[in-house]
């Protein structure tokens, strides 16, 4: 199974996840052939992307791969992150001073993600090549959401927590709505009195979810997660674990997720870059421990991803390491290395990249 851009997908794919618009009706089932004309009509639909399957080709046979290590898109159904999305596009969107949020749906949604992770035995993410800026802001709540509460359950924290976890993450950044949408998303640099507006949506944040009946817990998030673990961020300049430890992972999971994502002022950053990023801001911006922990579940190179060697070689991921994530395992195949040669060849060799010092990844395509 694999993620692509509608446009790309070759008549004769069949859907493996059934595709929804953005009211949440489904559009295409599971198991659906798509031909041209299907193809064409979601495109005009404004729909972006879907998960497919070749069949019996080879590149479907190593993709199946791919389910065994379920990422960042996949482990939530599409179904719900769309429902997330506009529960939580609504609050924002609609809010008007002294406004409550219904906090009714919001909890519900938050405990599907939560069960819906938990019935996954082994999460990897990945970086997803494939994401849109269409409703950015709505899009990284749910993926906030989703990303703390994998690390949440990776430190093992109980439901209770790992609920305050989802709704403060899925609503970290609700103080926005009432910050002007040009100040957000300038794309100059900000003046002092700017500044100070953005780093108002915490303490706003914060006064919202506790006037909604949200748990302090939760509420907290809000506050404290632009805190830096060094004590230079803001608003309370709060650093080490006198940060909530909830905070602490919405920090790590809120600047991961946008530095993977294109924003207004800056491009994103490749997969790689993020990582390093993320692994060297450890113990300055982000708690360590929690950052060592996150970054063990980061796949860097996703199954089916084609790679260049310092050899030059092409191939293609098709297993990882797990605690080596710039070692995946790749499959050299003889001769071509475009897709119709993967499809076709049977002749091939694995290498797995962490038993051997000479050869490593330098690009992808
Ligand atoms: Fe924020």
């Amino acid at each position: 199974m694999q993620k692509v851009t509608i446009k790309n997908i070759v008549p004769g794919a069949i859907v493996t996840k059934p595709i929804f618009n953005e009211d949440g009706v489904m559009l295409v089932p599971n198991g659906t052939i798509l031909h041209e004309m299907g193809v064409r009509r979601l495109i005009e639909m404004g729909i972006h992307e879907a998960f497919i399957v070749y069949p019996e080709s080879e590149t479907s046979r190593i993709l199946e791969l791919y389910e065994e290590s379920p990422h960042l898109d996949d482990i939530i159904y599409q179904r719900t992150r769309v429902q997330a999305k506009q529960l939580i596009k609504r609050a924002m969107s609609r809010m008007l001073p002294g406004d409550q949020l219904d906090m009714g749906k919001i909890s519900n949604i938050v405990d599907e993600i939560i069960d819906q992770l938990l019935s996954v035995k082994e999460i990897i993410l990945t970086l997803s090549r494939l994401k849109t800026i269409d409703d950015y802001t709505y899009e990284h709540c749910v993926n906030v959401c989703v990303i703390s509460l994998v690390i949440g359950i990776d430190l093992n924290l109980k439901q209770p927590e790992l609920r305050h976890l989802g709704v403060g993450a899925l609503l970290h950044d609700v103080g926005k709505a009432y910050i002007s949408g040009d100040v957000l998303n300038k794309p100059a640099t900000l003046t002092n009195q700017e500044y100070d507006q953005i780093k108002s949506h915490t303490e706003i944040g914060y006064k919202i979810l506790i006037k909604s009946g949200v748990a302090e817990e939760a509420a907290q998030i809000a506050l404290y997660h632009h805190e830096k673990y060094d004590g230079t961020g803001y608003n309370r300049c709060l650093s080490g674990d006198t940060i909530p430890l909830l905070s602490r992972i919405v920090t790590l999971a809120d600047s991961y997720d946008a530095m993977s994502n294109d924003r207004t002022y800056r491009k994103k950053l490749a997969p790689d870059k993020v990582y390093k990023e993320i692994a060297d801001l450890s113990g300055s911006q982000f708690d360590c421990n929690i950052t060592d922990r996150f970054l063990r579940r980061i796949d860097l190179f996703p199954i089916g991803t084609g790679i260049i060697l310092n050899t030059g070689h092409k191939g293609v991921v098709v297993g990882h390491n797990k605690f080596l994530p710039q070692s995946p395992v790749i499959r050299i195949f003889k001769g071509e290395t475009d897709s119709k040669n993967i499809r076709s060849s049977a002749n091939y060799v694995d290498i797995n990249l962490a038993k051997t010092k000479y050869l490593f990844i330098v690009d992808t395509f």
